[in-house]
Formats: structure tokens, C-alpha cells, sequence
């Protein structure tokens, strides 16, 4: 049985799967190597349940309720939990690095789910101990509000694993989807055009950014992609571009643009921080 969840990385993903995490009941550890991203998901977090309370979503007893299940810290050994959700950066060494460093301190039957976009899951499983343990949960962002999670299993997984994750997601009042662990998953494999077309049309300058945008918009897109790549981080969405990229054998169609790797180089991550293709001030 869960009692404990660790999320790691309190970014754009982290902060909303551990307010989601602990709104379900679950006392959440979230942990972040950065102080002052530490302190922003705190605060974002209770001003999201701030509005949620003013909405009439939920009650003041709900907000009391799930704050007091999240503890902040910045402290590894704090990390002691049923179920590890990584949320750090999409970035395969960084992630079996920390996953292994918080294996050697958890039970060896605390599953470990990362949520990454792209990178496999089996690459992952195997650098661990205790692959079996190992799956993939991929939540969708905005993170409390999407309902989708993608749960990969590798040939390792086992079905006990598989199964919590499933209850877990679904006790969070998700909708668990098994997906293979193929490049990209399924989301990610199927919206890579998407963003990788739109940023040709910039290239090419066939179209601006707004009007690529609100045509998508128009034809009855949520978001158009420039915004949604705004959304995601486009440090983000570049590492998941190369990822799949690579990992499909570089084929000409789907591969990353310039004008992404200059927006990463330029610090210009989108919202996370207010530039990206747009301005947020
Ligand atoms: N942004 C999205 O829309 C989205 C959607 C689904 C999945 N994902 C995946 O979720 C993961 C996180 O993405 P994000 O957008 O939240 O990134 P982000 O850049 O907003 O946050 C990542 C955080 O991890 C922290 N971090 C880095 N190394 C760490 C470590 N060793 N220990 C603890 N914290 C560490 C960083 O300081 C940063 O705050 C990635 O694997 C990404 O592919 C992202």
C-alpha cells in the first residue's frame, strides 16, 4: 500500500504531480536540488489551491488538507518513500544517477517511476538495482489538470509494479494508459510534426509565429504549437526533439531545429522563464 510518495525536480512538472499527489491523499515529499525553485512551486501551489478554494472547487479544509501532506525539501535523505516519481531534467545520466543514488537509501521493493518524455525506460531500468521496480509514468502538463498518464512497463517491470502504478494514477484520479516503450511513447511520437513542421514554416519564413498559432487555433487546436512549446520549456521539448530523433535513427523528417537549440542556448525556456517565442511580463 502507498502511504508515501517522492516527487524530484519541483519544475514545471514536479510542482503540479505533487500538488496532485498529495490533494489525493498521499503524504508527498517533493524534492529539489534548487532553493529558489523550491520555494516558487510552495508558493505557486498554495496560491493554486487558493484559487481552487475561490472557484469553490474545493474546500479550505481540502487546501489545509493537502498542504499538510507536502513537505519541501532540498535534502536527499529525506527521499524515503513507496513510490519515487522523477521529474528531473530529460537527461538519461542525470536520471539513473539520482535514481540510483535514492535506491541505495529506499526499500528495495520502492518503485521508481520517471516521467520522462522520450528517453526509454528500459535504458533507465537496467542502469538500476532492482530493474523489475522501474516503469514509466508520464503525466501531461499541466499536470493537475491533465487527465492522461502514460505508464510504460519494459520487459523487466513487474506486474506488481505495474499494478500499483495503475491503482496509483487512477487514486489520483487519472486515466493510467499502458503504452510500450517505444520513442517517444505515443503523445510525444505522434506531436513531434507538430512542432518540428511548425518551426520549418519559421525557417522558411512561410508564416509568423501568431499566425501559425491562431490558425491552429482556428482549426480547432487547444493550443497552437508555439505556445504549447512555450508551455512545455523549450529545453524541454528540444531534448525530447533530439531524443526521439536519435533514437529513430535520425530520419530527415523529424529532425530538431535550429531555431529551438538557439532558443536554448539563449535561455529563452518559454513561461519558466517569461521568454520563449513569446513574452510573459
Ligand atoms: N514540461 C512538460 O510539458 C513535460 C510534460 C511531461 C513530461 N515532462 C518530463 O518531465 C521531466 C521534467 O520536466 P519539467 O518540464 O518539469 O522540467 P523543469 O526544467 O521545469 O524542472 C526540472 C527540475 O529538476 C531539477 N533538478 C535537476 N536535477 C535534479 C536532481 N538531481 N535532483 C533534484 N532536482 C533536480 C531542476 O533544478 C529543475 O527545477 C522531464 O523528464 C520532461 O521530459 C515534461
Amino acid at each position: 500500500m502507498i502511504q508515501t510518495v517522492c516527487v524530484c525536480g519541483a519544475g514545471t512538472m514536479g510542482s503540479g504531480i505533487a500538488q496532485t499527489s498529495a490533494a489525493a491523499g498521499f503524504y508527498t515529499i517533493l524534492f529539489e536540488l534548487n532553493e529558489s525553485v523550491l520555494d516558487k512551486a510552495k508558493t505557486t501551489i498554495e496560491k493554486k489551491l487558493q484559487t481552487l478554494v475561490e472557484k469553490n472547487k474545493i474546500s479550505e479544509t481540502d487546501k489545509a488538507a493537502t498542504l499538510n501532506n507536502l513537505h519541501f525539501t532540498n535534502d536527499l535523505y529525506d527521499c524515503l518513500a513507496n513510490v519515487v516519481i522523477e521529474a528531473i531534467v530529460e537527461d538519461a545520466p542525470k536520471k539513473i544517477a539520482l535514481i540510483n543514488q535514492l535506491a541505495e537509501i529506499n526499500h528495495s521493493e520502492t518503485v521508481f517511476a520517471t516521467n520522462t518524455s522520450s528517453i526509454s525506460v528500459t535504458q533507465i531500468a537496467t542502469a538500476v538495482k532492482n530493474p523489475e521496480r522501474v516503469v514509466g509514468m508520464h503525466f501531461f502538463n499541466p499536470a493537475t489538470l491533465m487527465k492522461l498518464v502514460e505508464v510504460v512497463a519494459t520487459d523487466f517491470t513487474n506486474p506488481q509494479t505495474l499494478q500499483l502504478v495503475i491503482d496509483f494514477s487512477k487514486q489520483m484520479n487519472k486515466t493510467p494508459v499502458l503504452c510500450k516503450d517505444a520513442p517517444g511513447f505515443i503523445v510525444n511520437r505522434v506531436a513531434r510534426p507538430f512542432y518540428i513542421e511548425s518551426l520549418r514554416m519559421l525557417e522558411e519564413n512561410s508564416a509568423s509565429i501568431f499566425t501559425i498559432d491562431s490558425i491552429m487555433e482556428a482549426s480547432g487546436f487547444r493550443m497552437g504549437p508555439f505556445k504549447l512549446m512555450d508551455l512545455i520549456g523549450n529545453d524541454i521539448n528540444y531534448a525530447v526533439s533530439c531524443s526521439v530523433y536519435q533514437q529513430l535513427h535520425n530520419p530527415e523528417r523529424l529532425k530538431p531545429s535550429f531555431i529551438q537549440k538557439e532558443k536554448v542556448a539563449n535561455g529563452e525556456l518559454g513561461k519558466k522563464t517569461k521568454r520563449g517565442y513569446y513574452q510573459y511580463d
